[in-house]
Parts: structure tokens; C-alpha cells; sequence
């Protein structure tokens, strides 16, 4: 897609990429991406705010060329130093060498790293500078973790345009800028809360900060990072309603304690509906639900597992470890909410029995709060040992109390 207006003197110049399939290697994007990017002129300078992902850069510099000349950019402003955001820098940097690069501090130092190029024009944007480009002004405002620490807004009060990052994005495509042209909206929703949990989920006291900062401003239009440009009377307040009630601080009702198992003979799940049985007993109001993680959507299991008072996983041992399914599900723990949760591990196993301490290895470097040693049997269960797993999770039930 070509370079569009915004306003009169602000223009995108993003691009669309709608067959991503799989952001960050791990984040299905069913609806593509788009790597937005804007230019801000002003009487006397003029800025580039974000830049592209790398794969796009010679339709990223047509874009910006119907705009004007690369020579001619003053700024450089990037919100966040994500290579889907400053992908094309060192390619592009050569095209505008008198272009100043403004970055927050902790930006400052991944761009270094990401261009290994230690002569960089840097200069740190703190949170409350302004930058004057003659008629139009650009604030940097502070918005750690959103997504990165790096993360900044950058707001022109001119046009009550705010330049928010990932903040308010969502990884869909569809070739028009606005959100007032949207072809399917059932699925820019749905788009739009998968980008949320994935990039925000992690950060819900972050999201409250950063709303706190948006609110302040008179915003008319969203210049996000990723999909539709959001504007005040069509997807804007909507947008910012959701972020604030997924932000908000959630309790479960009754105490959430899921167990996640595989079992290639059956005898890990006889473990877990024993550890159930005994963690059922100690706290029978508890939502204590055993799932087969192959028989479930992952995306499921894994927003049962990060919202959970407390889990349990369980693996069978073979090529002497857990298995592959246990290990994706733990791939998608919320490494920050997650610390000091209390875990259980369970596992049968025939010959040497690795899964059980290589999952608890692995939990332990998450800063669970793993139960003992977890609970492991040979082969076939017997009676005497199911009796033992429900001993088993009644102690951790216990243990949930103090
Ligand atoms: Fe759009 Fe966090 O990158």
C-alpha cells in the first residue's frame, strides 16, 4: 500500500504484510500484520516515527519518498527498538545521514545491539522532552513494558494525535488505514484480544499506567504500531474500554487449580485423578479440572494455566525427559505473573523418570513455587501408590492455605 494522509501534515507510510501467519515465533497471526509507520512535518523539520520490519524495506522507502526525500528527515523517533519496528534503520540511516535517532535511555541501548552499529546518532528522548518542528510539536511520554522497557508514546497536541507504539495495535490487515473502513470487525476483535493477551497479558499494572497517560490527553486519533488507525467516535473508546478491563486486577471465585498432564499408557492420568481426589477433598469448593493438554486448544490450557491460583502438570518419561506437549504448554507460562505460583508435578514413568525433575528444573527457573519433590511412579500405579497421590494432593491442597 502506498503512502496515505492522516492529517494534512502527517502521512503513514507503513506497510501491509497480510500473510504473516506467526509473529515473535511463537503468536499466530491468522490476519496478517501491518508494520505501521507515520512522517510528521513540520514548518521547519520534519520526523519519521517508527520505521518497518527489514523483508519490506524498498516498498517502506517508495512509501516514504512520496512523501519526501529521505535527505530530508530531521528525526528518527522510534518508540520501541523491536525489529518490527527498527528493522530497516541501518539500511535507512545511510539514506538520511543528518537524521537525528530519539530513543528512550533503555532504547538507547538495545538499538546498539540490534545494529551493532556503535556510531549511531543517538539521542535519548526522557519522559516530558519536546521536540519543535516548526507548527508541530512532538512529546515523548514514558510507557515502560508496553511492550518493552523501551517503550515510549510520542503525542502531538497540534493534532491530538497520539503515536502509541504496540499500545491499542492488533496484528490484522486489511488495506485501509482507518478504522472507520473495517470489512470484518468480528475478526479485528478477535485479532485485536489475541495481540492484547499475547504482547499485554504479562503487564496488566503497565497497561493501568499507560492508560492513566492516554486518558490525560485530549486523543482524537491512535497512530498504534499494528493494524487499524483508531479515531475517537469509531473504535477508539472501545478499544481503550477493553484494555481497561483486562487490565484490571481479577480474582478467581473459588480457588482455580487445573492439572495438565499427557500419558502415553494412561497411568500418568490415573495420578492426576487421584491428585485430584485428594487436592478435592482439602478444598472442596475449589475449580479443580484435569486436562488432557492433547486433547485441548494450547491457547486455551494456557490462559487456564497463567490465570490459576495453582497447577499441576504432569508427564510420562520418555527419551528421558517429559514430553513435547508438556514442554509447549510450559512454554506459554506468563514468566512474570507466574513467580512464586504453586506448582505440582506428577509423572509415571519405566525405566529412569527425568520428566518429573526436568520439570520442576524448569519451574524452578520460572520462580515457581514448586511442591516438594513432586510425585513419580514406576510403570503401573498400585493401589497403595494412588493412595499416596491423593495423600499427595491433599498436603499440596494444604499447603495452598499457609
Ligand atoms: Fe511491534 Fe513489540 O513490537
Amino acid at each position: 500500500m502506498s503512502a496515505r494522509s492522516i492529517t494534512k501534515d502527517i502521512y503513514a507510510v507503513g506497510i501491509l504484510n497480510p500473510a504473516m501467519r506467526i509473529f515473535d515465533v511463537v503468536m499466530k497471526t491468522e490476519y496478517g500484520t501491518s508494520y505501521n509507520s507515520y512522517i510528521v512535518k513540520g514548518a521547519e523539520k520534519t520526523a519519521l516515527v517508527e520505521t518497518c520490519h527489514l523483508t519490506f524495506f524498498d516498498q517502506y522507502l517508495d512509501n516514504i519518498r512520496q512523501v519526501c526525500d529521505p535527505a530530508q528527515i530531521d528525526y528518527i523517533i522510534l518508540n520501541h527498538c523491536e525489529p518490527d519496528h527498527s528493522g530497516v534503520l541501518g539500511r535507512l540511516t545511510s539514506l538520511c545521514p543528518a537524521a537525528k535517532i530519539l530513543v528512550s535511555q533503555a532504547g538507547s541501548l538495545y538499538l546498539k545491539n540490534i545494529t551493532n552499529n556503535p556510531s549511531l546518532p543517538i539521542t535519548v528522548a526522557k519522559d516530558g522532552d519536546k521536540l519543535d518542528l516548526g507548527g508541530k510539536t512532538l512529546q515523548f511520554i514514558s510507557a515502560p513494558f508496553l511492550h518493552w522497557p523501551d517503550s515510549m508514546f510520542t503525542w502531538c497536541p497540534e493534532e491530538k494525535i497520539l503515536f502509541s507504539c504496540d499500545v491499542l495495535g492488533a496484528h490484522y490487515c486489511e488495506p485501509y488505514t482507518f478504522d472507520t473502513n473495517m470489512a470484518y470487525p468480528a475478526k479485528y476483535e478477535e485479532a485485536f484480544k489475541g495481540y492484547y493477551d499475547a504482547i499485554f497479558g504479562p503487564f496488566p499494572s503497565y497497561v493501568q499506567n499507560g492508560l492513566a497517560k492516554i486518558k490525560a490527553l485530549d486523543v482524537q486519533v491512535v497512530c498504534n504500531s499494528h493494524g487499524p488507525v483508531l479515531t475517537r467516535g469509531c473504535r477508539l473508546e472501545w478499544a481503550m474500554d477493553r484494555y481497561e478491563e483486562w487490565s484490571r486486577p481479577q480474582k478467581n471465585e473459588v480457588p482455580l487449580i487445573p492439572l495438565f498432564y499427557c500419558s502415553a499408557y494412561g497411568n500418568t492420568g490415573k495420578i492426576a485423578d487421584m491428585l485430584r481426589a485428594g487436592i478435592l477433598e482439602e478444598i472442596p469448593h475449589a475449580d479443580c479440572q484435569i486436562y488432557d493438554i492433547n486433547a485441548h486448544d494450547m491457547a486455551f490450557l494456557q490462559g487456564l494455566l497463567n490465570r490459576s491460583d495453582a497447577f499441576g502438570i504432569g508427564s510420562p518419561t520418555i527419551n528421558a525427559d517429559a514430553v513435547a506437549p508438556v514442554w509447549n504448554l510450559l512454554s506459554h507460562v506468563d514468566a512474570i505473573n507466574n513467580r512464586k505460583r504453586p506448582v505440582l508435578v506428577f509423572g509415571s514413568y519405566g525405566w529412569s523418570g527425568e520428566a518429573v525433575p526436568n520439570l520442576i528444573a524448569r519451574l524452578k527457573g520460572l520462580k515457581s513455587d514448586v511442591f516438594e519433590e513432586g510425585f513419580r511412579t514406576i510403570f503401573v500405579p498400585s493401589e497403595e501408590e494412588l493412595q499416596k497421590a491423593k495423600e499427595f494432593g491433599k498436603q499440596f491442597a494444604r499447603s495452598l492455605a499457609k
